[in-house]
């Protein structure tokens, strides 16, 4: 019950800064470009400390699920990784380019719109795959509703079942979930199809704790192609 409320007021605030909030913010020293209709990554602490954690280099190939802004797949091409983000809403898809662009990483970082894998081609593999997902149950009715409710945790369950085709030997997710939508739900649906995980970081806010894990599949599920 105490969550339910938790989450109305999360959802509130939200879309309060959504519209009224500026729409050009700057992040560690770069400037991101959004709309109302697509996540603000200044405003909500998932975005920068999801950036903060990323551990990419050179030799890495990046996939960014769910780029919003494109904020991860930025910070990853600034480190020298090459980036695929994906994103369903068409004006998030929109914005990252545009914000990759601004940031000269556009022969680095392309921006695909889609469904989770479903525009990727299942021959390409990533050595790191981001995913910070939506977490507060609800039914999605607009584009920027779906950068926050995952009723049922569907969206995690499909994610864990079809990352493993388009994960490198020796690969891992980083994922961050909030402990207002049950972190320990979230990672015992990773763990049911076939993923391990360790904590990568944790930190708490006035409304709740936000735990980064690592991912990797456990042997016997990777796919050899
Ligand atoms: C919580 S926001 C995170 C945005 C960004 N990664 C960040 O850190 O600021 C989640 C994002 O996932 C996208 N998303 C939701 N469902 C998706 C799906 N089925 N396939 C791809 N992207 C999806 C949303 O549109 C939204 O941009």
């Amino acid at each position: 019950m105490f969550t339910r409320l938790k989450q109305s007021l999360v959802i509130w605030l939200i879309k309060k800064i959504q519209k009224y909030g500026p729409h050009k913010v700057c992040i560690s020293g770069k400037t991101y470009e959004i709309s109302e209709n697509v996540f603000n990554p200044r405003h909500y602490f998932t975005s920068r400390f999801m950036a903060k954690h990323i551990m990419v280099t050179s030799k890495d190939t990046v996939l960014d699920m769910g780029t919003g802004s494109g904020i991860q797949a930025i910070t990853s091409g600034h480190a020298g990784s090459k980036v695929i983000a994906v994103d369903i809403n068409p004006e998030a898809v929109m914005f990252a380019q545009k914000n990759v662009k601004a940031n000269g990483l556009e022969y680095t970082v392309s921006v695909l719109e889609g469904d989770l894998f479903t525009s990727l081609d299942p021959q390409h593999k990533f050595s790191v795959i981001l995913f910070s997902p939506p977490y507060l149950e609800g039914k999605p009715e607009t584009y920027f509703d779906m950068a926050l409710y995952d009723s049922d945790k569907e969206l995690v369950s499909r994610f864990f079942r079809d990352a493993k085709e388009y994960l490198c030997p020796g690969g891992y997710v980083q994922m961050i979930y909030s402990s207002l939508a049950g972190t320990e739900q979230a990672v015992s649906i990773a763990e049911q199809s076939g993923w391990d995980h360790s904590i990568m970081a944790r930190a708490r806010t006035f409304t709740e704790e936000f735990i980064i894990y690592r991912l990797t599949l456990r042997q016997s599920n990777h796919h050899d192609h």
